[in-house]
């Protein structure tokens, strides 16, 4: 299956907010082409999750998948609605594969309800927390043209990948595979 392109900030489709799929339409081989293509873009590109509009797909679509630990099964999201759980905010590292090279530390609700569809078509109703918790964020904010940067609270943790793994990461974070770049 052919890579798909992932486009970078200032591309248009990051900008849009991403149309729900029919539902009819999910079993279409060119969203079943889609989705495929999209956890395999996410893989080659060792992301933790993947939005279609970052491929310039105006689809309300996203994937997501981490090794670990913790590890997180693959998911394939359709037609997504995410409810906070708790009021709080916890803050952690972020990336995206579409803002390259850059980390920021992020607030995001430590714990959600995701609804939606698989890519059968099938009812999704699931509640995640933490890392997780994060990733499902960060992807259904690129379905409504919002990127990590517009979440950051103070941009003063910003920071290019070498210098964030020299001064700020620390002995004490967790593995950097646990950031979230998607
Ligand atoms: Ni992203």
């Amino acid at each position: 299956m052919p890579l798909r392109t992932i486009v970078r900030l200032g591309h248009p489709a990051l900008r849009t907010p991403a149309l729900p799929v029919p539902p009819e339409r999910i079993g279409d081989p060119e969203l079943q082409a889609l989705i495929d293509d999209m956890i395999e873009t996410m893989h080659e590109s060792h992301g933790v999750g993947l939005a279609a509009p970052q491929v310039g797909e105006e689809a309300q679509v996203f994937v997501y998948q981490a090794a670990g630990p913790p590890e997180i099964p693959l998911h394939v999201v359709v037609n997504p609605m995410i409810t906070p759980q708790a009021r709080e905010l916890a803050y952690d590292w972020e990336g995206c594969l579409s803002i390259p090279d850059l980390r920021g530390l992020v607030p995001r609700h430590p714990k959600v309800r995701v609804q939606g569809l698989d890519r059968e078509g099938r009812p999704l109703d699931y509640v995640v927390s933490g890392f997780e918790a994060r990733i499902v964020q960060h992807e259904f904010d690129h379905l409504n043209g919002i990127v990590f940067l517009d979440r950051m609270r103070d941009l003063r943790s910003l920071a290019f990948f070498d210098e964030w793994e020299a001064y700020l990461v620390g002995g004490s974070q967790p593995d950097l595979d646990e950031t979230a770049v998607g």
